[in-house]
Protein backbone atom coordinates (compact mmCIF):
# COMPACT_ATOMS: atom_id res chain seq x y z
CA UNK A 1 0.00 0.00 0.00
CA UNK A 2 1.72 3.76 -0.66
CA UNK A 3 1.90 5.85 2.11
CA UNK A 4 1.96 9.48 1.98
CA UNK A 5 4.23 11.85 3.47
CA UNK A 6 2.54 12.33 6.61
CA UNK A 7 4.52 15.43 7.45
CA UNK A 8 2.17 17.33 5.32
CA UNK A 9 -0.31 16.77 7.83
CA UNK A 10 1.46 19.15 9.93
CA UNK A 11 1.07 22.25 7.56
CA UNK A 12 -1.26 24.43 7.92
CA UNK A 13 -4.22 23.76 5.95
CA UNK A 14 -3.37 26.06 2.71
CA UNK A 15 -0.07 27.77 1.76
CA UNK A 16 -0.76 31.37 3.22
CA UNK A 17 -0.98 33.54 -0.14
CA UNK A 18 -3.56 30.74 -1.65
CA UNK A 19 -5.50 31.59 1.40
CA UNK A 20 -5.88 34.97 0.52
CA UNK A 21 -6.57 34.42 -3.23
CA UNK A 22 -9.71 32.17 -1.71
CA UNK A 23 -10.73 34.66 0.72
CA UNK A 24 -10.93 37.22 -1.82
CA UNK A 25 -12.43 35.32 -4.53
CA UNK A 26 -15.32 34.55 -2.28
CA UNK A 27 -15.48 38.45 -1.42
CA UNK A 28 -15.78 39.08 -5.20
CA UNK A 29 -18.12 36.42 -6.01
CA UNK A 30 -20.53 38.09 -3.37
CA UNK A 31 -19.46 41.75 -3.81
CA UNK A 32 -18.60 42.07 -7.70
CA UNK A 33 -19.02 45.35 -8.03
CA UNK A 34 -16.33 45.98 -5.27
CA UNK A 35 -13.33 47.97 -6.32
CA UNK A 36 -10.78 45.91 -4.58
CA UNK A 37 -7.19 47.08 -4.23
CA UNK A 38 -5.00 44.24 -3.90
CA UNK A 39 -2.01 44.94 -1.76
CA UNK A 40 -1.68 41.59 -0.31
CA UNK A 41 0.88 39.41 -2.13
CA UNK A 42 4.12 41.00 -3.25
CA UNK A 43 3.22 41.07 -6.77
CA UNK A 44 4.59 43.77 -8.86
CA UNK A 45 2.09 46.11 -11.65
CA UNK A 46 4.63 47.79 -13.54
CA UNK A 47 5.34 46.14 -16.85
CA UNK A 48 8.90 44.84 -17.89
CA UNK A 49 11.21 47.79 -18.95
CA UNK A 50 11.52 48.32 -22.80
CA UNK A 51 15.29 46.38 -22.51
CA UNK A 52 13.89 43.30 -21.48
CA UNK A 53 11.08 43.28 -24.17
CA UNK A 54 12.99 44.20 -26.77
CA UNK A 55 15.78 41.20 -25.72
CA UNK A 56 12.46 38.86 -25.60
CA UNK A 57 11.46 39.27 -28.86
CA UNK A 58 15.12 38.89 -30.14
CA UNK A 59 15.80 35.75 -28.55
CA UNK A 60 11.85 34.60 -29.65
CA UNK A 61 12.93 35.48 -33.26
CA UNK A 62 16.05 33.71 -32.94
CA UNK A 63 14.08 30.63 -31.74
CA UNK A 64 12.52 30.78 -35.14
CA UNK A 65 15.72 30.50 -37.22
CA UNK A 66 17.17 26.97 -37.81
CA UNK A 67 21.16 28.48 -37.46
CA UNK A 68 20.14 30.22 -34.09
CA UNK A 69 17.09 27.85 -32.87
CA UNK A 70 18.65 26.37 -29.35
CA UNK A 71 17.60 23.18 -27.91
CA UNK A 72 18.94 22.37 -24.28
CA UNK A 73 21.41 24.53 -22.78
CA UNK A 74 25.14 22.91 -23.23
CA UNK A 75 25.00 24.17 -19.43
CA UNK A 76 21.67 23.99 -17.37
CA UNK A 77 22.81 26.09 -14.72
CA UNK A 78 22.61 28.91 -16.93
CA UNK A 79 24.91 30.50 -20.44
CA UNK A 80 27.63 32.23 -19.98
CA UNK A 81 26.41 35.21 -20.94
CA UNK A 82 23.38 35.97 -18.09
CA UNK A 83 26.02 34.20 -15.24
CA UNK A 84 28.67 36.93 -16.47
CA UNK A 85 26.30 40.02 -16.37
CA UNK A 86 25.07 38.40 -12.64
CA UNK A 87 29.10 38.36 -11.72
CA UNK A 88 29.36 41.66 -12.96
CA UNK A 89 26.83 42.93 -10.50
CA UNK A 90 28.17 41.35 -7.59
CA UNK A 91 31.03 43.57 -8.09
CA UNK A 92 29.81 46.62 -9.38
CA UNK A 93 27.03 46.99 -6.04
CA UNK A 94 29.05 44.66 -3.35
CA UNK A 95 32.86 44.46 -4.64
CA UNK A 96 32.03 40.60 -4.57
CA UNK A 97 33.77 38.27 -6.78
CA UNK A 98 31.61 35.00 -8.02
CA UNK A 99 33.70 32.93 -10.26
CA UNK A 100 30.82 31.60 -13.58
CA UNK A 101 30.87 28.46 -11.85
CA UNK A 102 28.75 29.61 -8.58
CA UNK A 103 26.24 31.22 -10.31
CA UNK A 104 23.05 28.71 -10.63
CA UNK A 105 20.23 30.10 -12.78
CA UNK A 106 16.58 29.27 -12.38
CA UNK A 107 13.10 30.11 -12.66
CA UNK A 108 13.23 31.67 -9.01
CA UNK A 109 14.33 31.98 -5.83
CA UNK A 110 10.95 30.29 -3.87
CA UNK A 111 11.72 27.12 -6.04
CA UNK A 112 15.65 27.08 -5.08
CA UNK A 113 15.55 28.35 -1.39
CA UNK A 114 12.95 25.09 -0.89
CA UNK A 115 14.85 22.72 -3.24
CA UNK A 116 17.73 23.45 -1.67
CA UNK A 117 16.99 21.47 1.41
CA UNK A 118 17.31 18.52 -0.58
CA UNK A 119 21.02 18.87 0.11
CA UNK A 120 20.80 18.03 3.65
CA UNK A 121 20.75 15.23 6.09
CA UNK A 122 17.02 15.35 7.57
CA UNK A 123 18.51 14.65 11.50
CA UNK A 124 19.29 18.77 10.90
CA UNK A 125 17.88 21.24 13.47
CA UNK A 126 16.56 24.63 11.56
CA UNK A 127 16.65 27.76 12.90
CA UNK A 128 14.23 29.87 11.82
CA UNK A 129 13.70 33.91 12.60
CA UNK A 130 9.65 34.44 12.96
CA UNK A 131 7.84 35.97 11.47
CA UNK A 132 9.07 34.53 8.07
CA UNK A 133 8.21 34.35 4.81
CA UNK A 134 6.03 30.57 4.73
CA UNK A 135 8.80 28.83 2.42
CA UNK A 136 11.50 28.25 4.86
CA UNK A 137 9.24 26.99 7.46
CA UNK A 138 6.85 24.69 5.60
CA UNK A 139 9.62 23.36 3.41
CA UNK A 140 11.18 21.79 6.25
CA UNK A 141 8.20 20.98 7.88
CA UNK A 142 7.42 18.73 4.81
CA UNK A 143 10.47 16.73 5.93
CA UNK A 144 9.99 16.50 9.08
CA UNK A 145 13.33 18.03 10.29
CA UNK A 146 12.79 19.82 14.18
CA UNK A 147 12.78 23.69 13.73
CA UNK A 148 13.95 26.63 16.34
CA UNK A 149 11.95 29.48 15.58
CA UNK A 150 13.67 33.13 16.64
CA UNK A 151 11.67 35.57 17.73
CA UNK A 152 11.49 39.19 15.50
CA UNK A 153 9.99 41.49 17.62
CA UNK A 154 9.67 45.64 18.22
CA UNK A 155 12.17 45.22 21.03
CA UNK A 156 14.40 43.49 18.42
CA UNK A 157 13.85 45.74 15.37
CA UNK A 158 12.57 42.20 14.12
CA UNK A 159 16.16 41.71 13.36
CA UNK A 160 17.31 38.61 15.46
CA UNK A 161 20.49 38.19 16.40
CA UNK A 162 22.13 34.12 17.34
CA UNK A 163 22.26 34.11 21.52
CA UNK A 164 24.25 32.46 24.04
CA UNK A 165 22.94 28.77 24.07
CA UNK A 166 21.23 29.00 20.44
CA UNK A 167 21.67 25.69 18.94
CA UNK A 168 21.48 24.44 15.25
CA UNK A 169 22.93 23.46 11.77
CA UNK A 170 20.46 25.33 9.13
CA UNK A 171 20.09 28.88 9.34
CA UNK A 172 17.57 31.08 7.19
CA UNK A 173 18.05 34.77 6.51
CA UNK A 174 15.80 37.13 4.71
CA UNK A 175 17.57 40.51 4.83
CA UNK A 176 15.79 42.91 3.87
CA UNK A 177 13.14 40.79 5.46
CA UNK A 178 9.89 39.53 4.17
CA UNK A 179 7.64 40.23 5.75
CA UNK A 180 8.66 43.27 7.98
CA UNK A 181 10.70 45.42 5.72
CA UNK A 182 14.20 45.16 7.96
CA UNK A 183 17.59 44.99 6.80
CA UNK A 184 20.49 43.50 9.15
CA UNK A 185 23.59 45.82 8.64
CA UNK A 186 27.17 44.30 8.21
CA UNK A 187 27.89 44.04 11.55
CA UNK A 188 24.74 41.81 12.54
CA UNK A 189 25.25 39.85 9.87
CA UNK A 190 28.69 39.01 10.72
CA UNK A 191 27.61 37.86 14.29
CA UNK A 192 25.63 35.00 12.14
CA UNK A 193 28.33 34.58 9.85
CA UNK A 194 30.76 33.99 13.03
CA UNK A 195 28.09 32.29 14.57
CA UNK A 196 27.69 29.63 11.38
CA UNK A 197 31.54 29.37 10.86
CA UNK A 198 32.08 28.28 14.65
CA UNK A 199 29.31 25.98 14.69
CA UNK A 200 29.56 24.44 11.28
CA UNK A 201 26.39 25.33 9.98
CA UNK A 202 24.98 26.84 7.36
CA UNK A 203 23.45 30.12 5.90
CA UNK A 204 20.60 30.30 3.39
CA UNK A 205 20.43 33.35 2.86
CA UNK A 206 17.42 35.09 0.98
CA UNK A 207 18.60 38.33 -0.64
CA UNK A 208 15.83 38.78 -3.24
CA UNK A 209 14.64 42.41 -2.34
CA UNK A 210 18.28 43.49 -1.78
CA UNK A 211 17.41 46.26 -5.15
CA UNK A 212 15.16 48.03 -2.93
CA UNK A 213 18.03 48.52 -0.34
CA UNK A 214 18.35 52.47 -0.26
CA UNK A 215 20.80 53.19 2.20
CA UNK A 216 24.23 52.36 0.98
CA UNK A 217 25.42 51.24 4.34
CA UNK A 218 23.88 48.27 4.71
CA UNK A 219 24.45 44.91 2.81
CA UNK A 220 23.04 43.62 -0.56
CA UNK A 221 24.87 40.34 -0.32
CA UNK A 222 26.03 38.33 2.54
CA UNK A 223 29.05 38.18 0.74
CA UNK A 224 30.17 41.33 1.74
CA UNK A 225 30.86 40.10 5.06
CA UNK A 226 34.18 38.15 5.17
CA UNK A 227 34.36 35.08 5.51
CA UNK A 228 30.58 34.38 4.28
CA UNK A 229 31.46 32.40 1.55
CA UNK A 230 32.74 29.51 3.78
CA UNK A 231 28.93 29.17 5.40
CA UNK A 232 26.64 30.95 2.90
CA UNK A 233 24.06 29.89 -0.11
CA UNK A 234 22.55 33.51 -1.16
CA UNK A 235 19.25 33.09 -3.28
CA UNK A 236 18.13 35.89 -5.28
CA UNK A 237 15.62 37.09 -8.14
CA UNK A 238 14.49 38.99 -10.76
CA UNK A 239 10.74 38.95 -9.57
CA UNK A 240 10.73 42.47 -7.31
CA UNK A 241 14.14 43.74 -9.18
CA UNK A 242 12.77 43.64 -12.87
CA UNK A 243 8.99 43.12 -12.50
CA UNK A 244 9.85 39.09 -13.37
CA UNK A 245 7.17 37.42 -10.98
CA UNK A 246 5.53 36.20 -14.26
CA UNK A 247 8.13 35.74 -16.25
CA UNK A 248 10.61 34.28 -13.62
CA UNK A 249 14.14 33.54 -12.96
CA UNK A 250 16.58 33.77 -10.22
CA UNK A 251 19.77 32.51 -9.21
CA UNK A 252 21.08 30.74 -5.97
CA UNK A 253 24.91 31.70 -5.27
CA UNK A 254 26.74 28.60 -3.89
CA UNK A 255 30.56 29.24 -3.56
CA UNK A 256 32.91 26.58 -4.46
CA UNK A 257 34.74 27.11 -0.73
CA UNK A 258 31.57 26.22 0.57
CA UNK A 259 32.35 22.21 1.99
CA UNK A 260 29.90 21.09 4.45
CA UNK A 261 30.26 17.91 6.30
CA UNK A 262 33.52 17.23 3.84
CA UNK A 263 31.59 17.41 0.61
CA UNK A 264 30.92 20.54 -1.64
CA UNK A 265 27.55 22.21 -1.54
CA UNK A 266 28.71 23.35 -4.98
CA UNK A 267 29.05 19.55 -6.46
CA UNK A 268 26.35 18.70 -5.02
CA UNK A 269 23.73 21.41 -5.70
CA UNK A 270 25.13 20.55 -9.50
CA UNK A 271 24.35 16.92 -8.96
CA UNK A 272 20.80 17.91 -7.84
CA UNK A 273 20.33 20.60 -10.83
CA UNK A 274 21.42 18.65 -13.60
CA UNK A 275 19.11 15.70 -11.71
CA UNK A 276 16.04 17.44 -11.71
CA UNK A 277 15.94 20.74 -13.39
CA UNK A 278 16.44 21.19 -16.86
CA UNK A 279 17.37 24.95 -17.09
CA UNK A 280 15.41 28.41 -17.21
CA UNK A 281 13.75 28.78 -21.13
CA UNK A 282 16.91 30.63 -23.46
CA UNK A 283 14.70 33.57 -24.02
CA UNK A 284 13.93 34.59 -20.44
CA UNK A 285 17.82 34.37 -20.14
CA UNK A 286 17.86 36.71 -22.46
CA UNK A 287 15.55 39.19 -20.80
CA UNK A 288 17.23 38.69 -17.75
CA UNK A 289 20.60 39.34 -19.07
CA UNK A 290 18.91 42.81 -20.59
CA UNK A 291 18.39 43.33 -16.92
CA UNK A 292 21.59 43.85 -16.12
CA UNK A 293 22.89 46.38 -19.07
CA UNK A 294 23.20 49.79 -18.33
CA UNK A 295 19.75 50.71 -19.92
CA UNK A 296 17.86 47.43 -17.94
CA UNK A 297 19.50 48.57 -14.71
CA UNK A 298 18.17 52.12 -15.25
CA UNK A 299 14.87 51.12 -16.11
CA UNK A 300 14.92 49.17 -12.41
CA UNK A 301 15.55 51.58 -10.78
CA UNK A 302 13.14 54.19 -12.15
CA UNK A 303 10.88 51.16 -11.16
CA UNK A 304 11.95 50.60 -7.59
CA UNK A 305 11.89 54.18 -7.01
CA UNK A 306 8.39 54.21 -7.97
CA UNK A 307 7.66 51.60 -5.47
CA UNK A 308 9.33 53.13 -2.56
CA UNK A 309 7.57 56.82 -3.52
CA UNK A 310 4.15 54.13 -3.05
CA UNK A 311 5.70 53.49 0.20
CA UNK A 312 5.97 56.77 0.97
CA UNK A 313 2.89 57.99 0.57
CA UNK A 314 1.70 54.74 2.78
CA UNK A 315 4.43 55.47 5.88
CA UNK A 316 3.33 58.91 5.70
CA UNK A 317 -0.07 58.16 5.78
CA UNK A 318 0.32 55.96 9.20
CA UNK A 319 2.41 58.63 10.88
CA UNK A 320 -0.26 61.03 10.40
CA UNK A 321 -3.11 58.42 12.04
CA UNK A 322 -0.27 57.26 14.49
CA UNK A 323 -0.37 53.62 12.92
CA UNK A 324 2.87 51.90 14.34
CA UNK A 325 5.12 50.87 11.63
CA UNK A 326 8.30 49.85 10.11
CA UNK A 327 9.67 48.90 6.58
CA UNK A 328 9.13 50.66 3.36
CA UNK A 329 12.38 52.58 3.08
CA UNK A 330 14.58 49.75 1.61
CA UNK A 331 11.95 47.52 1.16
CA UNK A 332 8.45 47.23 -0.51
CA UNK A 333 6.75 46.50 2.35
CA UNK A 334 5.36 48.23 5.18
CA UNK A 335 4.57 45.95 8.71
CA UNK A 336 2.46 47.83 11.01
CA UNK A 337 0.51 47.24 14.07
CA UNK A 338 -3.09 46.53 13.64
CA UNK A 339 -4.04 46.56 17.08
CA UNK A 340 -6.04 43.45 17.01
CA UNK A 341 -5.77 39.73 15.55
CA UNK A 342 -4.56 39.77 12.15
CA UNK A 343 -7.10 37.98 10.40
CA UNK A 344 -9.68 40.21 11.94
CA UNK A 345 -7.96 43.21 10.55
CA UNK A 346 -7.84 41.56 7.23
CA UNK A 347 -11.89 40.85 7.37
CA UNK A 348 -12.40 44.74 8.50
CA UNK A 349 -10.21 46.30 5.42
CA UNK A 350 -11.42 43.86 3.65
CA UNK A 351 -15.09 44.67 4.34
CA UNK A 352 -15.27 47.95 5.44
CA UNK A 353 -12.72 49.92 2.85
CA UNK A 354 -12.01 47.06 0.26
CA UNK A 355 -8.30 46.57 0.77
CA UNK A 356 -6.46 43.17 0.86
CA UNK A 357 -3.68 42.69 2.94
CA UNK A 358 -1.98 39.91 4.81
CA UNK A 359 -2.39 39.06 7.98
CA UNK A 360 1.25 39.04 10.32
CA UNK A 361 0.07 36.00 11.87
CA UNK A 362 0.35 34.10 8.61
CA UNK A 363 3.98 34.81 8.69
CA UNK A 364 4.45 33.23 12.22
CA UNK A 365 3.05 33.57 16.10
CA UNK A 366 5.24 36.56 16.20
CA UNK A 367 3.57 38.40 13.91
CA UNK A 368 0.54 38.51 15.31
CA UNK A 369 -1.10 41.59 15.77
CA UNK A 370 0.35 42.92 13.17
CA UNK A 371 -0.21 43.22 9.59
CA UNK A 372 1.81 43.73 6.01
CA UNK A 373 1.05 45.54 3.04
CA UNK A 374 2.94 46.46 -0.34
CA UNK A 375 3.87 49.09 -2.22
CA UNK A 376 3.63 47.09 -5.15
CA UNK A 377 0.80 49.15 -6.69
CA UNK A 378 -0.35 51.65 -9.10
CA UNK A 379 0.31 55.30 -7.79
CA UNK A 380 -3.29 56.34 -8.34
CA UNK A 381 -4.46 52.94 -6.20
CA UNK A 382 -1.80 53.50 -3.68
CA UNK A 383 -3.28 57.49 -2.75
CA UNK A 384 -6.60 55.60 -3.21
CA UNK A 385 -5.73 52.93 -0.47
CA UNK A 386 -4.48 55.83 1.84
CA UNK A 387 -6.94 57.92 1.11
CA UNK A 388 -9.51 54.70 2.31
CA UNK A 389 -7.43 53.89 5.36
CA UNK A 390 -7.61 57.66 6.73
CA UNK A 391 -11.07 58.01 6.47
CA UNK A 392 -11.81 54.24 8.44
CA UNK A 393 -9.09 55.17 11.16
CA UNK A 394 -9.16 59.02 11.74
C1 LIG B 1 5.21 37.77 -0.84
O1 LIG B 1 4.21 38.46 -1.03
O2 LIG B 1 5.61 37.48 0.30
C2 LIG B 1 5.97 37.29 -2.04
O3 LIG B 1 5.48 37.85 -3.19
C3 LIG B 1 5.86 35.85 -2.16
C4 LIG B 1 6.92 35.31 -3.06
O4 LIG B 1 7.82 36.03 -3.49
O5 LIG B 1 6.84 34.12 -3.32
Amino acid sequence: MVRVNTNYKNLKQNYLFANIAKKLSDYTAAHPTAKIIKMGIGDVTQPLSIPVVEALVKASFEMGVKETFRGYAPDEQGYSFLKLSIADYYKNNSNVDLDEREIFVSDGAKSDVANFTDLFSNDNTIIIPDPVYPVYLDSNIMLGRKIILINGNDANGFLPLPTEGLQGDIIYLCSPNNPTGAVYTKDQLKQWVDFAIDRNAVILFDAAYEAFISDSDLPRSIYEIPDAKRCAVEFCSLSKTAGFTGTRCGYTIVPEELIVDGESLNNMWMRRQTTKFNGTAYIIQRAAEAVFSKEGLESCKTIIDYYRGNAKIMTDTMSKLSIWHTGGLNSPYVWMKCGMDSWEYFDTLLNDINIVGTPGSGFGRCGAGYFRLTAFNTRENTIEAMERFSKLFK
